[in-house]
């Protein structure tokens, strides 16, 4: 079975999806372990309680982002994971980083990429007027929020709502559709050509936008 590292800076609660739907039987990976940066990331809690390895590489000890990074690599080398997941893994990671897990690592976006790259993402949907949001899991390249898109998960934006409102819509969707771009990619249903991720013929290709008005 293949395995995954994930990464979190907080709560954790795309982690905790995942571990759910590892539990569950519907995401066929083991778990190897859940490092963060921050020593008060909750979610250490949560995977600590379900029997999960859990490692801090606390960014504050190190004295610039490439001796972090080299930290961190070096880490998640040790449980040699097939997959690298950043689940709320909030600090930019440098081109080396990024190149020495080259089609390894993937990210969950709190956004319909490429609109929205960056911090606060549903104040700016809401401040915008959009009429759908969502959320977006991609490889991860050098440049942030960038990179080939797995899956997107879009929602309305309704009147009278406010940033935790909308918020909460997405995040419902993340823990939809992080589980299963992780089973679509450890069962080798993908393949990488330039930027577009491509799927096997027996993908339908409306799965991977999920709208949930359509569910
Ligand atoms: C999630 O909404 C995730 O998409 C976002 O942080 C939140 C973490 O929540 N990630 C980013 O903004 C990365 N650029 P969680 O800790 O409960 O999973």
């Amino acid at each position: 079975m293949k395995s995954i590292v994930i990464l979190i800076s907080g709560r954790g609660s795309n982690m905790e999806a995942l571990l759910d739907a590892v539990a569950s039987g519907s995401l066929p990976v083991r778990v190897a372990a859940v490092l963060a940066n921050r020593l008060d990331a909750a979610g250490l809690k949560v995977a600590a309680a379900r029997s999960v390895a859990t490692r801090v590489v606390d960014h504050g000890q190190y004295a610039d982002r490439e001796t972090f990074d080299a930290a961190l690599a070096e880490t998640i080398d040790g449980y040699a994971p097939d997959l690298i997941v950043l689940a709320g893994f909030m600090r930019v990671l440098s081109d080396g980083f990024v190149r020495r897990f080259a089609g390894r690592l993937i990210n969950i976006h709190p956004s319909l990429l490429p609109s929205f790259q960056g911090l606060h993402t549903h104040r700016r949907a809401l401040a915008e007027g959009v009429r759908v949001h969502g959320c977006t899991v991609h490889f991860v390249t050098p440049a942030l929020d960038h990179g080939p898109i797995i899956v997107q998960a879009a929602v309305p934006v309704l009147d009278g709502d406010d940033e935790d409102s909308l918020a909460a819509r997405v995040l419902a969707q993340e823990h939809a559709i992080y589980p299963l771009a992780i089973r679509w990619l450890v069962e080798g249903r993908l393949r990488l050509t330039g930027n577009r991720v491509e799927f096997d013929a027996a993908q339908d290709a409306a799965g991977v936008l999920v709208s949930p008005l359509a569910q």
